[in-house]
């Protein structure tokens, strides 16, 4: 995330225009604090893990109130472009704050929280999206910031637990996150060579204890020492009880009669250095943001009443494409939904 900020803050920049940058997420954005941004406030940041301008889960963005004190500290400091970099959800409010941005104007200026200027230089809010997140859960983009890292950082930690499940011949079940999208725990299954995997998307049936020992056991006779079974977040059993290691593991034990250890890799997932990918994803969609922002007030200024539509960056390929917000939100909601409704009918 932090490469991505670098590149909006050195494009805008570079192309003379001010830049802010806006801490602890969308909370700084409803209290204020924002920062103006220079050109070395994002020097010597590519290499660091984590956001450098902080985030949060806001719960009162969530709510229309919320999104209009934004507004408002936005019409106040004559902030009229935004690009957002988060998971569905931060992008989800601030698609909600572009549809409603034009009433708060309206509402703000007849509550004479704003002056008449300010209202209408402040019509439209032109605003790109970058997806950062580890889950990779974007329908649209073949990977979201952060989704490479975590995927390293989850080789890494499986590799050292192959080398003291070896020694001691035992099977690891490793907790994973994810949420409701499975990318995480399948690719990274592949990757370490586990030999089973529990991933949202098509839910275990009641078989699985079977299946599951079934396959360790077959393993076991060819001759292997340890077994890595990955369990991504969010997965169900037929009574739509959520899966977690220790039912995994007492179903082992009981019926292999092997010595079984959970490790749940948690945030740490989350955190360190950004993979070579990572930082490369971040410098162009940052750099494509700015672009966008950019585009969409000239098109303002030359298609006259036309309301511009906001954009998220997607990688395509080996290409960033500029899709339409609202449109990747509604498809990544319904694809979470089809994840949850297989979960539900199978109970
Ligand atoms: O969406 C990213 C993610 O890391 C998920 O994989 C996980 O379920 C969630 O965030 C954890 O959230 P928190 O840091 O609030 O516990």
């Amino acid at each position: 995330m932090n490469a991505a900020v670098r590149a909006v803050v050195r494009e805008t920049l570079r192309q003379g225009h001010r830049c802010y940058l806006i801490r602890e997420g969308y909370t700084g954005l409803i209290s204020g604090n924002i920062e103006e941004a220079n050109w070395n406030h994002v020097a010597n940041v590519t290499h660091l893990g984590g956001s450098m301008i902080g985030t949060s889960r806001c719960d009162e963005f969530r709510t229309s109130d919320g999104r209009k004190k934004a507004a408002q500290v936005m019409f106040e400091r004559r902030i009229f472009h935004l690009i957002v970099i988060g998971g569905d959800g931060s992008l989800m409010g601030a698609q909600k704050l572009k549809e409603e941005w034009g009433r708060f104007g309206e509402e703000l200026f007849a509550e004479g929280k704003i002056t008449e200027e300010v209202a209408n230089d402040g019509r439209e809010l032109h605003l790109a999206g970058i997806v950062g997140s580890i889950d990779n859960d974007c329908i649209e983009s073949d990977k979201s910031i952060g989704s490479d890292t975590a995927l390293h950082r989850i080789c890494e930690a499986i590799d050292g637990l192959v080398m003291t499940a070896q020694s001691h011949q035992r099977v690891f079940v490793v907790e994973v996150m994810g949420r409701h999208c499975g990318y995480l725990a399948l690719t990274a299954a592949i990757a370490v060579e586990a030999d089973y995997v529990f991933y949202p998307e098509i839910p275990p049936d009641d078989n699985w204890p079977e299946q599951l020992c079934n396959q360790l056991d077959s393993v076991r006779k060819l001759g292997k020492r340890q077994n890595v079974i990955i369990l991504g977040e969010d997965v169900t059993n037929s009574k739509g009880v959520k899966i977690v290691g220790k039912q995994v593991k007492e179903e082992i034990e009981t019926r292999l009669q092997l010595e079984v250890r959970i490790a749940t890799l948690g945030h740490l997932q989350r955190g360190g250095s950004p993979t070579f990918l990572d930082r490369l994803l971040g410098l162009r969609m940052g750099y494509e943001a700015v672009q966008e922002v950019l585009k969409q007030t000239e098109d303002a200024g030359t298609v006259s009443g036309q309301k511009t539509v906001a954009k998220v960056m997607c990688l395509r390929g080996h290409n960033i494409e500029r899709n339409d917000l609202s449109r990747v939100i509604r498809q990544t909601e319904t694809a979470n939904e089809e994840t949850i409704q297989k979960n539900s009918d199978l109970a």
